[in-house]
Order: structure tokens, then sequence, then C-alpha cells
């Protein structure tokens, strides 16, 4: 599973300077390439909603997902709720970012997800992702 939050369906065309053009489902695509060469069939998903998210990690789990690679934008920096599932669930969770949080506002340098996280990739916009998925293959 790859799962995104907050906003993510807006790339392409929110703050390129920041996240690059490249769009959500052109990094779909190239997310199912890198996957397909492992062997791996991707499940790609966008919510703005955090809910949804933690019925998602829920939904990983019933699966018997390898990996959950997982971009919780905003919600990486404030949900407990976020966090709570992926400690609850049985894949190994991966955090990926676009930008890299640590160079970014303060508030940004908290990650709740990522103590759960086996591995972050972070700060490579579209490589990030498949950097995590190359670390998945490899779990
Ligand atoms: C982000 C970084 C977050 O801080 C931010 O809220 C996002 C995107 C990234 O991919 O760089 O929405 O997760």
């Amino acid at each position: 599973f790859i799962l995104n939050g907050p906003n993510l369906n807006l790339l392409g065309t929110r703050e390129p300077e920041l996240y690059g053009t490249t769009t959500l489902a052109e990094i779909e695509a190239a997310c199912v390439g890198k996957a397909c060469e492992h062997g791996l069939e991707v499940d790609f998903r966008q919510t703005n909603h955090e809910g949804v998210l933690v019925d998602w990690l829920h939904e990983a789990h019933a699966a018997g997902a390898k990996a959950v690679i997982i971009n919780a934008a905003a919600y990486t920096h404030s949900s407990i709720a976020l966090l709570d599932a992926a400690k609850a669930i049985a894949p190994p969770v991966i955090e990926v970012h676009l930008s890299d949080p640590q160079t970014r506002e303060d508030f940004r340098h908290l990650s709740y997800i990522g103590q759960a996280a086996r591995q972050c990739f972070k700060g490579k916009g579209l490589a990030s992702y498949l950097e995590a998925i190359e670390a998945a293959a490899r779990l």
C-alpha cells in the first residue's frame, strides 16, 4: 500500500518551488513501474481525511500487505492516531516525504508516524517514493 495524505492531490500546482511539478498521477505511475520491477503490486491511494488513513492502515494489515509506504503530509506532524495505527499493524511502515521537513519550519521537525516507521525517505521528490519501494522490496 502507498498512502498519501492531505493536499497531495494538488501536486503539480501546489507550491511547486517546494514540491516540484510532478503530479500525484505521475508519482503513482512511476511507483507502479518500480514495484513491477520487483514483482510487487501497488495499491496507491490519496485522501484528505485523517480517519480514512487510519482505516487504510487497518486495511493494509487485514489484506496482509507486504509494507505500507506513507506520506501522511501535514498529519505527519499532528496525528497520534496515525502513530497508534502504525504501531498496531503487522506490515512494516515506511515514511516518505517529497521535501525534507527537517530543513523547514520548526513545526515540521516532529514526525509522530516516524516513531513507528522502519525507515524514512525524504527530500528527493519522486525519488523518495522510489527509494521507499526499493526498501520495501528488500524487507
Ligand atoms: C510533505 C511535508 C509535510 O510537512 C507537508 O505538510 C506536506 C508534504 C512532503 O511530502 O514533503 O503536505 O509530507
